[in-house]
């Protein structure tokens, strides 16, 4: 199978700063991988390079073999940041929000056909919020909010999805809901999730990127509970055959 993802000595520097160097590695299609890693390691960086929001200083990265592109169809690839800020009195309804997610589709005239609202309400079935489509986007509990930007990245039927730490300021039952989510998710589309939580994301992802200004990747059982604490490393033991 052919990678849907993949980086080969790949290098970046912000000015003089290297964030990342000799990063190479494979993702194939459907894989659910979950990146690791200290505060500051690189992961944000790294789905940027994805995105094509940033360019590599050197080395090669292709997403459906091509270069990264912010141009690329939301078909393709969609991306839940970190910590999206939002005014809450913004005057945006919830099926607003979701249907921000097919803005590249808006012909000259700006109005959403029937088809694309129907694929808005059916991202926000998949987030369990059907029935918060007219509700406006401020009022919702960060879990919630957080669920519809998950919506406006599902809305475009993306072949790969990123997402930025989707866990990080929400509490632990608006956190169970988003996994039972990607859970769903799982198998049908590649995801690429950088999460600090490290227990759940063992119970759901394939592979772990650890990302340390290099990438390194590991298989569930590899991962030590050092990580946990915030202490990194390559495994110690590498006697079992490792998937490629
Ligand atoms: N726009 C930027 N300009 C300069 N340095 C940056 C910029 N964004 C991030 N960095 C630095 O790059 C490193 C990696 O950051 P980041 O990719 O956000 O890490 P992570 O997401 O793993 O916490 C950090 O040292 C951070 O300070
Ligand atoms: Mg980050």
């Amino acid at each position: 199978m052919n990678p849907i993802i993949e980086a080969e000595d790949l290098f970046f520097s912000y000015q003089n700063t290297s964030v990342l160097s000799n990063v190479s590695f494979k993702v194939f299609p459907g894989e659910f991988i979950g990146l690791i890693g200290p505060n500051g390691g690189g992961k944000t960086t790294l789905l940027k390079l994805i995105l094509g929001f940033l360019k590599p200083t050197k080395g090669k990265l292709r997403i459906f073999d091509k270069s990264p592109n912010i141009h690329l169809d939301s078909q393709c690839l969609s991306y839940v940041p970190q910590s999206v800020r939002f005014d809450r009195q913004f005057p945006i309804s919830v099926l607003e929000v979701v249907l921000s997610g097919l803005l590249n589709k808006l012909p000259w005239y700006g109005r959403f056909s029937p088809k694309e609202k129907h694929s808005a309400f059916d991202a926000l079935e998949q987030v369990g919020l059907v029935n918060f489509a007219d509700r406006a986007f401020g009022t919702l509990s960060g879990g919630q909010a957080q669920r519809v930007l998950i919506a406006r990245a599902l809305v475009s039927n993306p072949q790969v999805l990123l997402l930025d730490e989707p866990t990080a300021s929400v509490d632990s039952k608006a956190e169970a809901d988003i996994y039972a989510i990607l859970k769903q998710l799982k198998g049908k589309m590649t995801i690429l999730m950088v999460t600090h939580d490290l227990n759940a994301a063992i119970d759901q992802v394939q592979r772990l990127f650890c990302v340390q200004g290099n990438v390194i990747s590991l298989e569930p059982e590899e991962v030590c509970q050092h990580f946990a604490l915030g202490l990194y490393h390559a495994p110690l033991i590498q006697n079992f055959p490792r998937k490629e």
